[in-house]
């Protein structure tokens, strides 16, 4: 298989090639003869949410995603809400229970708005779950057909940290908006003037918040069960404050199209941002989301205009000497960079640009990251110190610091 088979049809869709892809979430080669459990990319990232309908609205009117499918109690379901909507390559489904009694609201009771489902698309389901098996995997749902007039779908599931789990699908017989049982439906909002096409093109990265002592197991989870690689490893001062600590390892699929940065936090004076999530969330969980955009200049101002906040950084930040040699020439003059509050790494390979927003949610847990690679495959390193910073001032507002 050459990096070319593996762009996944919403990726065709979204008029992303090999070199856009390189360039936005840095893919590398690799031969995937030998893996044992390959992944052709991100699938879905799916939510359950107190509502649904105002969530989609969020994600459209805010993140300028496009609503494309729809399954409720008028297409037969009457268990919960689900819209389907995408950006570039990125599909996000949020789902919002309507029964009472539906596992969706027991879930979002428990956690809050969350990640249900980091779906991925794979050519060989059985084969991967095959292998899954064979490493002591909790397979949640055993590989099975769906069909509808649009064709088949064959998928299966497979559990990883907390309530969290990994559907696998095969979706290359289907050509309908979603799944079977899902119709197409698209919205009423019309778009601002002047607004870009879309905010973000395709999804980097999902970040796993794991219990103190668990991270090493599930970085062993991924390396065994679904023959990812670990890309990078950051402990200690690199990403500690005075105050707070963590450590994080990040493992990939063979071509990095998957990159699952996974945190455990590390004792310090004060309680980590990864215990506040653990606490708020009651238990593991994704964290965050990178979303990658080629002009995170405009995608910063078209969701400040929509009203979406973002961490601050501080003008010491962009004045320290040190950053500036550090972080040399980048495509735009460092004040219009501090003018909206984002930051830059280098590292061998490169450079990238990446900003954080608030937790979108009513709880101290999920939010997103934007990020423009030019290079760099890090995940931003040399900012987790002033990164983390940022985040303490609005733990300590928060009364959890
Ligand atoms: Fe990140």
């Amino acid at each position: 298989m050459s990096l070319q088979d593996t762009l996944t049809n919403e990726e065709r869709l979204a008029d992303l090639d090999l070199e856009s892809l390189k360039q936005l979430v840095g893919l590398v080669e690799y031969d995937s003869a030998t893996d044992p459990f390959p992944v052709t990319g991100w699938d879905a990232t799916v939510w359950a949410v107190g509502n649904a309908t105002q969530t989609a609205h969020f994600f459209q009117s805010a993140f300028g995603m496009e609503l494309v499918a729809y399954s409720g109690p008028e297409t037969g379901n009457r268990d919960h809400l689900s819209f389907v909507l995408k950006s570039g390559g990125v599909r996000f489904v949020i789902n919002g229970g309507v029964d009472p009694d539906s596992a969706v609201i027991a879930h979002h009771a428990r956690h809050g708005d969350g990640i249900t489902d980091i779906a991925l698309e794979v050519p060989d389901v059985d084969k991967c779950i095959e292998h899954a098996r064979s490493q002591g995997a909790t397979v949640l749902v055993e590989p099975h057909d769906i069909s509808d007039e649009h064709g088949t779908v064959r998928s299966a599931a497979i559990a990883t940290y907390g309530e969290t789990r990994h559907t696998l699908i095969d979706r290359s017989k289907y050509d309908g908006p979603y799944l079977p049982g899902y119709v197409a439906r698209t919205s009423s909002l019309v778009k601002r003037e002047g607004a870009p096409k879309r905010i973000f093109q395709a999804l980097d990265h999902i970040v796993g918040n794991v219990e103190l002592g668990n991270m090493d197991q599930w970085v062993g989870f991924y390396n065994r069960v679904m023959g990812f690689t670990n890309m990078a490893e950051f402990i200690g001062d690199d990403i500690a404050t005075d105050y707070s600590a963590l450590m994080s390892k990040v493992v990939a699929s063979g071509n990095h199209r998957v990159k699952f940065p996974l945190n455990e936090p590390a004792i310090a004076a004060k309680k980590s941002q990864i215990d506040e999530y653990l606490e708020f969330y009651r238990g593991p969980g994704a964290q965050h989301i990178a979303l990658a955009t080629n002009d995170i200049l405009r995608t910063v101002d078209a969701l400040v205009a929509e009203g979406v906040e973002f961490l601050a950084t501080p003008d010491s930040y962009y004045e320290d000497p040190e950053l500036r040699s550090r972080i040399g020439q980048v495509r735009v003059p460092i004040d219009q960079l501090q003018q909206r509050g984002i930051l830059v790494d280098r590292d061998e390979d490169g450079y990238l640009l990446q900003i954080f927003t608030k937790p979108t949610g009513d709880r101290p847990t999920v939010f997103f990251e934007f990020i423009e690679r030019h290079g760099s495959l890090g995940f931003g390193k040399g900012n987790f110190k002033a990164l983390f910073e940022a985040i303490e001032r609005e733990q300590a507002k928060r009364g959890n610091f």
